[in-house]
């Protein structure tokens, strides 16, 4: 599946003020607001619709509501921080949370929670900042796919190409949406130029 990368304007100006250093938490929060909002509104793009028979004030008329029910997966903790975008586009949404912690010293995930709700016949999108060794949203959509979901979008503000080829190897049917695709993983496998730990700057820990 293709890698579709936000081409909004708005996007990058946005990503510029997530990768600056001197971004404190509070404002690094309204910003992972602002491009998941983005990114929310370019990966449901294609999402099918259905007719419905409605009235307006005036007459009757055939318009066009959401088809299926969409799911969203942030990868704790980091996804956490591109959560309410969705929820405030998609308030019908449900939400099921993976929880996964990359080792500082192998940079591998490891697992330490996991709540899913039905993913039969749904829409599942799993959100997290970060695609750096691709580990961790690999991992994920394993988890999810375990769990029945079958219709799968990975959505996330940076991607490594090395991320993109881990996720291309392993589920190759999952589009991934990305802000941004960076250079290069760095020794410790954090993203380059990236923005730093996302976890982190999030959270001001
Ligand atoms: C970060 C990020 C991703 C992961 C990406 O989370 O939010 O989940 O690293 O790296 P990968 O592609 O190499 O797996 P981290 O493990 O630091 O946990 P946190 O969200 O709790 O900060
Ligand atoms: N996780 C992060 O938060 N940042 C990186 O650059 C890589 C993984």
């Amino acid at each position: 599946m293709p890698l579709h990368l936000l081409q909004h304007p708005l996007g990058a100006h946005v990503l510029t003020h997530l990768r600056d250093k001197t971004t404190k938490p509070a404002l690094f929060r309204t910003l992972s607001y602002q491009i998941a909002l983005l990114l929310a509104l370019e990966a449901t793009r294609d999402l099918a619709t259905e007719e419905k028979k409605i009235e307006t004030p005036l007459e009757p008329v055939t318009g066009c509501v959401l088809a299926k029910p969409l799911v969203i997966v942030p990868i704790l903790r980091a996804g956490l921080g591109m959560l309410q975008p969705f929820h405030d586009v998609f308030p019908d949404v449900s939400v099921g949370y993976v929880g996964l912690e990359r080792d500082h010293t192998t940079a591998v995930a490891r697992s330490y929670y996991c709540k899913l709700p039905p993913l039969a016949g749904t829409r599942v999108i799993i959100v997290d900042p970060m695609l750096a060794t691709g580990g961790s949203a690999a991992q994920a959509v394993t988890v999810v796919k375990a769990a029945g979901g079958t219709e799968i979008v990975f959505v996330c503000i940076v991607a490594a190409p090395e991320g993109v080829a881990t996720m291309q190897k392993a589920h190759p049917e999952v589009p991934i949406h990305a802000g941004a695709l960076d250079r290069e993983l760095n020794a410790k496998k954090y993203i380059l130029p990236g923005l730093g730990d996302f976890g982190d700057r999030l959270y001001g820990t």
